[in-house]
């Protein structure tokens, strides 16, 4: 039993969309890079949250499942640092999902915002469906069957988080309180040893009468340091100092990832719909065409016209890419028709060219190689199937369904 809240656990999902581009690496890639050093990093690819708008049309499922798992490995995604897999290959989500749902009200699903927002935008579908509805609460249980502390989500994404905050506080005051419990906690704060013991009872009565944050938050430190006591008695221990029963599932925190600026090629967000993309391992002449024909200053019609970055979309890229000195080469040259538009693109083709190199390169060895993807795949969900059963264990302990097995 480990249910001790895990703020160094980091999770996030993403829909299989096939290959990423530019916009993914620098939104959302980027990011998980740089967290899988810092965190326990699980990323997984929900194949699931995918059926649920578009089960009419499974057939590209698996392609572009291992495309998008190519791209994260491309983009420096480390299997050797963070957990990858495929939700789909953990019925343990859907197990959680099902405990879950028998005591999520239908309030809750039908007032998150996304569930109209999608509906009026995807109105050529039919999502009247049991499984849409239940889209958030899905994914609810994607994360707390890690009992991750941190989810790394875009904006549009924050009020599913949400719901998983609320969902799990009701869990824990539904099945949390054990038989017991009381007497449960006074016996687990004799354990602590005299000293700590009294410190702690001073701390829980201050956060209780007070509300003290700080008094709070010292009692958890107090509470995890302990070396000599189980962890289900610190789970009882730090239930109690916020007057709740045991924390079975922990809340977890929404990292909102920053909206990210990447343009596309005609100067709207880069964007799968809008045809404006560049892909992670576009070809470096297909970069060079696409930037080629990318549309400049409309008014700049001959070279010897002056023109205005300012309504040029590849003066945007300029921004994502080069330095001071050269985004002032292109101010003084644009607007004084001293730079050719074509040199101006030349050192935009060259910075993504050379930002895709290592992408196509650990790309190419695993499109080479797809039984190594598939082993990476296997072992990743190896390593969460441990976790998830913890939780499970627990899960079905507070539901009365241990007999199970
Ligand atoms: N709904 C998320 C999206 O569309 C993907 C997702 C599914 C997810 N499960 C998750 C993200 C769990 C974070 C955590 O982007
Ligand atoms: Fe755009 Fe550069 Fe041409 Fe100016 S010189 S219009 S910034 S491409």
């Amino acid at each position: 039993m480990s249910s001790v809240a895990s703020p160094q656990r980091v999770l996030s999902g993403m829909r299989p969309t096939g290959r990423l581009h530019l916009g993914h690496y620098h939104g959302v890639l980027k990011n998980w890079v740089t967290l899988q050093h810092e965190y326990d990093c699980y990323f997984f690819v929900a194949d699931w949250h995918a059926l649920t708008t578009h089960y009419d049309d499974p057939s590209q499922l698996e392609a572009s499942t291992m495309d998008m798992v190519v791209d994260w490995l491309a983009a420096g995604v480390n299997p050797k640092a963070a957990t990858l897999f495929v939700q789909s290959a953990m019925p343990e989500h859907a197990e959680l999902h099902l405990l879950l749902s028998m005591m999520t009200p239908l309030g809750w699903l039908e007032r998150v915002p996304t569930y109209k927002d999608q509906q009026e935008k995807l109105k050529e579908k039919d999502l009247a469906t049991y499984g849409f509805l239940g889209y958030p609460l899905l994914q609810a249980a994607d994360i707390l069957l890690y009992r991750a502390g941190l989810v790394p989500v875009g904006a549009d994404q924050v009020s599913h988080v949400e719901l998983t905050r609320e969902v799990a506080r009701r869990f824990n005051h539904l099945f949390g309180r054990e038989p017991g419990f009381e007497q449960a906690v006074e016996a687990a704060v004799v354990k602590m040893g005299k000293k700590a013991s009294k410190v702690y009872i001073d701390l829980r009565k201050r956060y209780q009468e007070t509300g003290d944050a700080a008094a709070l938050e010292t009692a958890q430190a107090l509470v995890r340091d302990q070396q000599n006591i189980t962890l289900g008695d610190k789970e009882r221990l730090l239930g109690s100092i916020e007057g709740s029963g045991k924390i079975i599932l922990p809340e977890p925190q929404a990292l909102l990832t920053p909206a990210a600026k990447m343009p596309g090629l005609d100067g709207q967000k880069m964007s799968k719909s809008y045809g404006n993309t560049i892909a992670l391992r576009e070809a470096p002449d297909d970069v060079d065409a696409k930037i080629r024909k990318m549309p400049t200053d409309p008014a700049r019609i001959r070279r010897t016209d002056a023109g205005n970055p300012d309504v040029c979309p590849v003066w945007q890229l300029h921004e994502v890419y080069s330095d001071e000195q050269r985004k002032q080469w292109v101010q003084e040259g644009c607007r004084s028709a001293g730079i050719g538009c074509l040199e101006c693109k030349k050192p935009v083709i060259d910075a993504i060219n050379a930002e895709l190199v290592p992408m196509r390169q650990r790309g190419r060895e695993f499109e080479q190689a797809p039984d190594m993807l598939r082993s990476v795949l296997a072992e990743g969900a190896e390593r969460a199937r441990e976790t998830a059963a913890n939780t499970l264990a627990d899960v079905r302990q507070a539901l009365g369904l241990a007999y199970r097995r």
